[in-house]
């Protein structure tokens, strides 16, 4: 067996010959679940199928996923670069039956692969089961002739797979590859089963429950199967080394960091160049998904994980931007595999400079501090909240960011000082708001900005998504509950409705219950920024916080406005061209079915001037370069980089 792309391909070959649909990888970002920050796993786009909610056309399938686990219940980054198998972004193989087969064809099949495609030796493995599980404890016995030493049963939460909180879940089975007795550990369930000696390389999920809330529990209409093999695992098993970073996908990309830096990749620099190109792939992965650098939500951990790989890059002696330079090196490797990335190569390589660029300016100052004021400590002391909090809020760290150049030398950093700095930072903030004399609604949008956090906007490629009311104001009030008849705003965690701004009209839509409550929304609004607002009236049912709701942009008021939005740019371009360049826009405003441009000119235009304006306007509009639904000037988006990457964005996702 070779390389990481075979090894996938061969996967995804062995189902497709089952019977199984070859799935794309779904986004980072789930539009289907609110709940999760990104996908965790290969079920997490089929999750509404193992609960019946959602028909495909099929009822096998399989898949290479993308998965991000930095925050959120998997949340793997402080490790990251320090171990030889954790991974902030990681692709997971897996075949899924939606009420088809259920265990028997899932363990033979799983056993076949492991075996004769990949060609396993039977006797260096080992799998577990759910310590009830008989049935299948009796299947690995008959299918795979394992003897009962070999089947272990296991009674913890390990053997039993949710997603999240919520979501389909049930109890599992894994298999391990035992790399010899050269290595420490012990099997699973045994003391040392922590060791590097067992590796689990594939689970799989005997789905049949779905947990609907943190204490109900409800039986699937039929039971599913879900399966998670972590591509970078099994490709070191298969390559010989247990160590993940010693695939040809990790030594490529680290090859590449060499190159630029001259620097060992062995040594003291091992951990540096292992958390680079980790970091180098989750970025570019999350950019090419749309999640670009921010303070808030999954924007503020992508800016974690790009800002955790800058500091290494500086510890490695980099004094120039790095890891923009490796996206070829990146695009190379897994380009083929995922389009997108290809396609995003230019937004990825443009995000990654300017986030580099800026922190760089505060990196070196700040790490002065971090030396200054952690120099008299040692193993076991704690490093002051207080620095921490400044750290984070001059110079940009992140508390973990700070955590992790202190690790090294076993100091902690005291994260309550740094909570209660980060909660007094916010109270005072709020003060100052009120002081300031805006209207007693507008301090409701501050307390609620400040309390939830930004609206996630998932527009850009998507009218449809799930998203959960975090909060409602009715009546210039917070409140729990609004009734059918009732006009108020709803504020979800994701969205996406485009909120008014750049003399855009915000979306029209609805959004709905399961339980078939809906609320028409009249007007989307932005509030302090980025929190987005739907306004409109109850017109069946009622709607809670904390309900999970499906949005539904009106399609045909969006396209109009787009259009119209894209001739404001067409018509100020000719404009320009007709009259001279001292045209200056100001102001427009956009509608589904009509659009106004205020310009500045010395004069009345003449009907030939104006039939030029047309004609030209009309020719642009045939000019994919000019077609300016991809517009860097846009007034909310500020700053003319941002502009350019949002272009480049709309630009990948037309
Ligand atoms: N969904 C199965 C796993 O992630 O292991």
């Amino acid at each position: 067996m070779t390389g990481l792309a075979q090894i996938r391909s061969t996967f995804l070959d062995f189902f497709r010959k089952q019977g199984h649909e070859v799935v794309a990888s779904s986004p980072l970002v789930p539009r289907n679940d609110p709940t999760l920050m990104f996908a965790n796993s290969g079920m997490v786009q089929f999750k509404n199928v193992f609960t019946g909610a959602e028909k495909r056309p099929y009822k096998r399938a399989t898949t290479a996923q993308k998965c991000v686990r930095a925050g959120g219940k998997h949340n793997d980054l402080d490790n990251v670069g320090y171990t030889a198998r954790h991974h902030t972004f990681f692709e997971m193989l897996g075949y899924f039956s939606f009420g088809d087969y259920f265990k028997p064809a899932a363990i033979e099949w799983a056993w076949t692969l492991v075996t004769k495609e990949y060609g396993l030796p039977k006797d260096r493995l080992t799998v577990t089961v759910f310590s009830e599980d008989d049935d299948a404890f009796g299947l690995w016995k008959k299918i795979a002739g394992l003897p009962e030493s070999r089947i272990i049963r296991i009674p913890t939460s390990d053997n039993f797979w949710a997603m999240g909180d919520t979501g389909p879940c049930g109890p599992c089975s894994e298999i391990f590859f035992d790399h010899g007795d050269k290595i420490p550990g012990g099997p699973p369930g045994s003391a040392d089963a922590d060791g590097d000696r067992f590796i689990e390389i594939w689970n799989l999920v005997f789905m049949q429950f779905e947990q609907v809330t943190k204490e109900e529990r409800i039986a699937l209409p039929k039971p599913s199967i879900d399966t998670g093999m972590g591509l970078e695992r099994i490709s070191a098993v298969l390559q010989g080394t247990h160590d993940n970073y010693e695939t040809d996908l990790f030594r490529s990309l680290i090859a590449a960091i060499v190159e630029e830096t001259s620097v060992p990749a062995e040594g003291k620099y091992k951990a540096s160049n292992r958390v680079i190109a980790d970091h180098l792939r989750a970025s570019a992965f999350l950019i090419a998904d749309g999640v670009l650098p921010s303070n808030e939500g999954r924007g503020y951990v992508v800016r974690r994980i790009m800002r955790r790989a800058m500091r290494h890059a500086e510890l490695l002696g980099v004094k120039e931007p790095l890891m923009w330079k490796l996206v070829p090196a990146l695009v190379r490797e897994m380009g083929g595999a995922y389009p997108e990335l290809s396609r995003a190569e230019a937004l990825i390589e443009e995000t990654l400079k300017l986030e580099e660029t800026r922190f760089r300016k505060t990196l070196e100052r700040g790490l002065r501090i971090l030396d200054e004021e952690s120099g008299a400590l040692g193993q076991g002391d704690v490093f002051s909240g207080e620095t921490a909090f400044k750290l984070y809020d001059t110079y940009g760290f992140p508390l973990d960011l700070t955590q992790d150049a202190l690790k090294p030398r076993g100091i902690a950093v005291d994260t309550d000082t740094f909570g209660r700095a980060m909660a007094k930072q916010r109270e005072d903030a709020r003060q100052a708001w009120k002081g300031s004399g805006e209207a007693r609604t507008d301090t409701i949008w501050f307390d609620i900005r400040e309390r939830i956090g930004a609206t996630e906007f998932l527009g850009y490629d998507t009218e449809k998504a799930e998203g959960v009311i975090t909060t409602m104001v009715a009546d210039g009030k917070e409140v729990s509950e609004l009734k059918q008849g009732a006009k108020g705003t709803l504020v979800l965690n994701q969205t996406p409705f485009y909120g008014e701004s750049g003399g855009q009209t915000g979306d029209h839509g609805v959004v709905r219950t399961a339980g078939s409550a809906l609320f028409r929304v009249t007007d989307t609004q932005k509030r302090l920024g980025d929190l987005i607002i739907h306004q409109g009236v109850v017109e069946k049912g009622a709607f809670k916080q904390g309900d999970a709701v499906e949005l539904d942009v009106d399609h045909a008021r969006r396209s109009g406005n787009r259009q119209h939005h894209s001739a404001t740019h067409l018509l100020h371009e000719a404009l320009r061209e007709t009259l001279g360049s001292h045209v200056a826009q100001k102001g427009s405003l956009v509608e589904p079915d009509r659009l106004r441009f205020d310009f500045s000119h010395n004069k009345a235009m003449s009907a030939e001037e104006i039939g030029a304006v047309e004609a030209r306007a009309a020719g642009h509009a045939g000019n994919p370069a000019q077609r300016a639904d991809a517009c860097p000037g846009d007034v909310d988006r500020g700053g003319e980089a941002l502009g350019r990457r949002d272009a480049l964005r709309r630009e990948i996702w037309r």
